[in-house]
Formats: C-alpha cells, sequence, structure tokens
C-alpha cells in the first residue's frame, strides 16, 4: 500500500510524511526530492533550462517509478495531479491525503522557502498570494478528484495532522469492511 500526500505548496506534505512513515512502520519518499536526485538539478534549474511541460514529463517518469514500490509514504509534488493518469494511479495505489490550508497560510509560508533560500519556481509571475489565489481555483477539482481523504491543515501540528490522516484511514477501511 502506497499512502500519498498531495495538496499545494506549503501545505506541508514533506514535514508530515515522515512522520506518517514513522507511525505506520513504512519508508517515505519526497517525489520533488527524488526528482532533483536523479536529475542531478533543482526544480528551478529543470524549469529555467527546459520549461514546465519538460519538468511534468520528469515528475510523471519519477512517480511511475516510485509507485512501484510495495510499501511507502510519498509526498508528492503541488502539480502532480495535473497529470490525469497520475491521479488514478495514485488513487489505485492505496489511501491518497489532501492537505489542504487557506490560501493566505500558504502563501506565507511559500515566501518564507523563498526567504530561506529554498523557493520553487513561480508558476504564474504574479504575487504570492494572488499565484496561490489563481493556480488553486484551477487545481482544486484535481485534487478534489484524487484524494481519498481530506484534511485542513490549518492550526494543527504536524503530528495532529499525522493523527488525523491515521484517524481518516481507520474509519474509511472500517467502511471498506462493513
Ligand atoms: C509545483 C510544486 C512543487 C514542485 C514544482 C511545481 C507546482 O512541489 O513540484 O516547483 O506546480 O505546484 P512542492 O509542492 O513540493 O513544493
Amino acid at each position: 500500500m502506497i499512502v500519498s500526500l498531495i495538496g499545494y505548496r506549503g501545505c506541508g506534505k514533506s514535514t508530515v510524511a515522515p512522520r506518517l512513515a514513522a507511525q505506520l512502520g513504512c519508508p517515505w519518499i519526497d517525489a520533488d526530492q527524488e526528482l532533483e536526485r536523479r536529475l542531478g538539478r533543482t526544480i528551478s534549474h529543470v524549469f529555467a533550462e527546459e520549461g514546465e511541460a519538460a519538468f511534468r514529463r520528469y515528475e510523471r517518469d519519477v512517480l511511475v517509478d516510485l509507485l512501484r514500490n510495495e510499501r511507502l509514504v510519498l509526498a508528492t509534488g503541488g502539480g502532480a495531479v495535473l497529470n490525469a493518469s497520475t491521479r488514478s494511479d495514485l488513487r489505485a495505489a492505496g489511501p491518497v491525503a489532501w492537505l489542504t490550508a487557506p490560501v493566505e497560510l500558504l502563501a506565507r509560508r511559500i515566501e518564507a522557502d523563498g526567504a530561506a533560500g529554498s523557493a520553487r519556481p513561480a508558476l504564474t509571475g504574479r504575487s504570492a498570494v494572488d499565484e496561490v489565489a489563481d493556480v488553486l481555483s484551477r487545481r482544486n477539482s484535481l485534487y478534489a478528484e484524487t484524494a481519498t481523504l481530506t484534511i485542513d491543515v490549518s492550526g494543527r501540528t504536524p503530528d495532529e495532522i499525522v493523527e488525523a490522516i491515521l484517524a481518516e484511514m481507520n474509519s474509511l477501511s472500517s467502511e471498506a469492511a462493513s
């Protein structure tokens, strides 16, 4: 079983993934870090040198490989759900947790990441709040279509988010068994 985390940049996927994996006693992988490791380049470089379309192809290839694992917690990139095959592959592999948060919180975290030197490439060239609002309005239906459970992360610590995911997974599996 693969438990996937989906959601916009800044929602906490990479922070939650190792904690969730520790609770489940399985490995975890951040798909963006794996992509950067394989290509030997940062995502910003890939966007700058080859453009977003090329990045999306690499992203899809990495996810196809990672989805071959038996047991894994998989933190996906915020745009992974743009690919229809990825949306169905993630669902077929196991529970998919969508971490949601208000636009302002996501924008604040994305700006803080940028200030800390771990910026991701801008997707629209607009201010963080405008970009998040705009891109989310186009992506929300894709996240919703892919998710098997949804957790609002605002006001929750990473450990509380993990607890909420595990509780939802348990109730989904007992519903399926009854
Ligand atoms: C992207 C999100 C990033 C990364 C890339 C594109 C997006 O992942 O895959 O910069 O389109 O939302 P994170 O959500 O892990 O930052």
